[in-house]
């Protein structure tokens, strides 16, 4: 095991251009989720995740400053791997003729392609290393079984979805920069962006903080 770690070489590529096509629309798609994950639903409407699909912003900068010898591809693994979980279980509360439904299941589709796209961009050995202690405690509880998941958290769509967007530009940086640098792993980029005064007593009231 030690000896095919030593093998890989420490990774320092840069996010491979050819994701940046898929993840655009992903990011495309993510501009309607506000009709398509918030209007749809019932008010403070909540699905039930385990803690560990919650991660946002602030898990990837706690995340850096704690984790021992952690790589962004790993923080990009983990993403794939939560928000992959996070869509399959929203369409799996919908039922068939759900409005938001189609539009669901297509962010799904776009998302495997976009997963599919960053497993080729890498050789296959960079997927088999070991992750770090406690990334790989995530991970295993990520695959648990529900009846062994000790915590749970409930989360509106909506949420998810703009987590699930946050971190991307954060993670993905490379392909959403723009001619103004910002920051987008800073969580002040985003909290300037929200448009008034209404939206963030909305973000105050969300159950999960
Ligand atoms: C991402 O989507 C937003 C709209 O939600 C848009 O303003 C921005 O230009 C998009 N970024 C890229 C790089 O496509
Ligand atoms: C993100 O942080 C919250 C606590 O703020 C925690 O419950 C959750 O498990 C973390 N997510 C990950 C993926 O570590």
């Amino acid at each position: 095991m030690k000896g095919l770690f030593l093998l890989v070489p420490v990774l320092t590529v840069p996010t491979p251009s050819s994701l940046c096509t898929p993840l655009k629309t992903i990011n495309d798609s993510l501009s309607h989720r506000r009709r398509y994950m918030k209007h749809n639903f019932p008010i403070n409407y909540g699905i039930r995740l385990q803690s560990e699909e919650i991660f946002k912003l602030s898990n990837i900068s706690w995340m850096r400053v704690n984790v021992e010898s952690l790589d962004e591809l790993t923080l990009q693994r983990l993403w794939f791997q939560i928000n992959q979980g996070i869509l399959k279980k929203l369409i799996r509360v919908m039922p068939e003729r759900h409005p938001s439904r189609r539009y669901t299941a297509e962010l799904e589709t776009r998302f495997k392609d976009a997963e599919g796209v960053f497993v080729q961009a890498y050789p296959a050995e960079v997927f088999q290393r070991e992750l770090p202690e406690s990334v790989q405690d995530i991970w295993d509880q990520l695959t648990e079984e529900p009846e062994k998941v000790s915590s749970w958290r409930y989360a509106t769509p909506k949420s998810l979805m703009d987590n699930l967007c946050h971190t991307m530009h954060c993670l993905f940086s490379q392909c959403f920069t723009t001619q103004a640098q910002h920051d987008y792993c800073g969580t002040t980029h985003w909290r300037k962006g929200r448009k008034n005064k209404k939206m963030q007593l909305e973000a105050g009231k969300k159950p999960w903080r």
